[in-house]
């Protein structure tokens, strides 16, 4: 039977391989996966004999074919909280926490019952973050895919949201009714033509309809940006993600809607990641 050790040592070396960086630390999570062993486990008892080891290798052949070790593992982590994902919904990255940032420095009193709209929740990364730091806030999860408005759903129960978060499948803000003190969208920004040449775990992996922005990238924020005065309470916020230079095309579509730009947040590699905007 193969030893913790050598099993680690064979499977880095096939991630490296497959052009994979981070090969020893993503073969030790895989390993944990596989076998159920504690991490402490596998880096303490290295002489450990592993007896599952089909099943390992079947997890490393599928992250060395680039599918993401977030589909492998069944969970990504955002602010804190573990989530569950799937194929149907976009891995939740560290770089949406700057919405997470943008939306509380502008929150005054955080134990108002703030109202919460999160349009296109996928995970509900971004809703449920909100919450986390909102006691007394509650809030409604919009997505157009019935299996991620699903996803967020089990996410919001199992992070003990439930009772705070309602979610719903729908078309950004169109079927909402009532007014919302803050309103959160990463929608999809990514030019059509730029998706295949993103890395496989994107651009073959992740859904479509999470990552396409249309032609130019902006289709999804022209809507979710003219949706947005019909949504927002009187002094309410609305905190927008978007991507890499489509900040001067975000501020005209916010000045097109009636509103104004009151903040642009960088994510921490410095680039233009959010805009916080309210009504005039
Ligand atoms: C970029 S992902 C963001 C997911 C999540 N909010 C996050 O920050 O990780 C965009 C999400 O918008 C959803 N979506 C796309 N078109 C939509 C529409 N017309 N109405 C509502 N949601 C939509 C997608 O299914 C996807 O879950």
């Amino acid at each position: 039977m193969t030893s913790i050790g050598t099993c680690l040592a064979q499977g880095s070396a096939r991630l490296a391989a497959a052009g994979i960086s981070g090969a020893r630390k993503e073969a030790r999570l895989l390993l944990a996966q596989a076998t159920g062993f504690a991490l402490e486990t596998l880096i303490g008892y290295p002489e450990r004999p592993v007896d599952d080891r089909p099943k390992y290798e079947r997890l490393l052949a599928r992250r060395a074919a680039r599918e993401p070790l977030s589909h492998l593992l069944g969970r990504r982590e955002f602010w804190s909280l573990e989530f569950t994902v799937t194929r149907d919904t976009l891995d939740p990255r560290a770089d949406s926490e700057t919405v997470i940032e943008a939306a509380l420095a502008r929150i005054a009193d955080r134990s108002a019952a703030l109202r919460i709209a999160d349009l296109g929740t996928g995970t509900g990364c971004l809703l449920a973050a909100l919450l986390s730091m909102l006691p007394y806030a509650s809030g409604l999860a919009v997505d157009r895919d019935p299996a991620a408005a699903a996803i967020a759903a089990h996410n919001f129960v199992a992070l003990g949201f439930g009772g705070r978060a309602q979610t719903m499948v729908g078309d950004w803000g169109e079927a909402l009714s009532g007014k919302f003190d803050l309103v959160v969208a990463n929608p999809p920004y990514i030019p059509s033509g730029e998706i295949g040449g993103l890395q496989p775990e994107v651009s073959v992996y992740e859904p479509r309809r999470a990552l396409d922005g249309g032609r130019d990238g902006l289709s999804a924020l022209r809507r979710v940006i003219a949706g947005l005065p019909a949504l927002l309470a009187a002094g309410g916020t609305a905190v927008v993600e978007f991507g890499d230079g489509q900040g001067v095309a975000v501020a005209g579509l916010i000045v097109d809607a009636g509103l104004c730009v009151v903040a642009r947040r960088r994510d921490l590699a410095g680039r233009d990641r959010c805009v916080v905007c309210e009504s005039r």
